[in-house]
């Protein structure tokens, strides 16, 4: 990656490790998307890699700051190295939080209000390759799936307590599994007999009551990992928390950017986005606007950006990425700038009185 080694120029073998693991997606899209700029503040709530965080860092020279939240340990050390390697490391602060957190983490910071906040969801590619984390199908690890390795349930403690039927509507739900019963009833079936602690063992188990790999693009375990891992880490929950937490901490004019990897997630962004865009809330079969609604957000960019075939070529993981992008309104000047506006009862009265 290009930013922080750029930016020391004559240090580049120094920082290069901490960046090579993870290609950062849609890398120049999100820099235009967010415009970092000298004095501006901004927030990464997914530290990762910290290729995005190194990029803002280097087009917000001399003085920009950024406050790079991650639930992982691991990757808030790699964000300390990261600091402590820059020429003002204080442009830099890496925090261990979650990002359905930001909100409170910016304002204790005394960073309010933001310029931009960046959220690239999912996992790192440091996490799904270290089978100790226990994320990956392809490696044999124990089945944990916490973005914090030290706090609440892991996977393994929701494949072997839940009841059948919550484990199925829990890979229904969150992998929107066609075959959630029956891999269900597999899981229940197995973990009779012995505990399933290893990733291998419910790749396995998975794979054999889905009826195997024949003629799959994706391994059979795909859904039902993306499920576990989903409700370990409440992900649906803490990006909708982010997500209000965001708007509130954002000046205007700052930016809100958003990279999904599945239509889960997506769905949650790009709803937001259009509740907080428009005027008008009121159910569609009402006449009249009575909720008298204020957007707080402009779209600046109808359609998600997508990543180009050249970009996926070189990084498959790419293919899935989703960004959408939103702009702070300014308070004074909400009213009028969504994108649905439907008549008011003082549109009406204004416009009786005109005739
Ligand atoms: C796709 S990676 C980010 C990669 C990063 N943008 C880069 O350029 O290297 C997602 C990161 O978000 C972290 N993460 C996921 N959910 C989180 C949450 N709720 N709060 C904080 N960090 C989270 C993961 O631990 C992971 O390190």
């Amino acid at each position: 990656m290009s930013g922080v080694a750029a930016e020391h120029g004559d240090r580049p073998a120094e920082t290069e490790p901490l960046l090579v693991g993870h290609a950062p997606v849609l890398l120049a899209e999100v820099v235009a998307a967010l415009a970092p700029r000298a004095g501006g503040r901004y927030l990464d709530g997914t530290f990762g890699g910290g290729g995005h965080t190194c990029a803002i860092l280097e087009v917000s020279r001399p003085d920009g700051r950024i406050v790079a939240l991650d639930l992982d340990p691991e990757a808030i050390r790699r964000a300390g190295g990261l600091a402590a390697e820059l020429p003002q490391p204080h442009r830099l602060h890496p925090i261990q939080a979650n990002f359905a957190d930001l909100a409170t983490v910016a304002r204790a910071e005394d960073l309010v209000p933001l310029d931009g906040v960046l959220l690239d969801l999912g996992l790192s590619s440091f996490q799904l390759d270290t089978p100790q984390r226990g994320f990956a199908f392809r490696l044999d690890g124990p089945l944990d799936m916490r973005f914090d390795p030290t706090a609440g349930p892991t996977a393994a403690d929701l494949v072997n307590e839940l009841p059948e039927r919550e484990l199925a509507d829990l890979l229904f739900r969150f992998g929107e599994e066609p075959r959630s019963r029956r891999i269900a009833a597999a899981i229940v079936r197995e973990r009779s007999r012995a505990t399933i602690d290893s990733t291998a063992r419910l790749a396995t188990i998975v794979s054999n009551a889905a009826g195997g790999r024949r003629g799959r693009e994706t391994h059979p375990a795909t859904r039902t990992f993306q499920a576990l891992r989903i409700a370990t880490n409440d992900e649906l929950g803490a990006l909708q928390r982010a997500l209000d937490g965001a708007v509130s901490v954002l000046a205007p004019g700052g930016h809100l950017v958003v990279i999904s990897f599945h239509s889960l997630e997506d769905r949650i962004v790009k709803r937001f986005i259009q509740l907080e865009s428009t005027t008008c809330i009121c159910p569609p079969d009402q006449p009249i606007c009575t909720c008298d609604h204020q957007p707080r957000l402009a779209r600046t960019t109808r359609r998600a950006v997508r990543a180009t075939p050249a970009e996926i070529a070189e990084n498959p993981r790419s293919r899935s990425a989703i960004m959408r992008v939103a702009e702070r309104l300014d308070e004074e000047l909400e009213s009028g700038v969504g994108t649905t506006h439907r008549t008011t009862g003082a549109d009406l009265l204004t416009a009786g009185r005109r005739r």
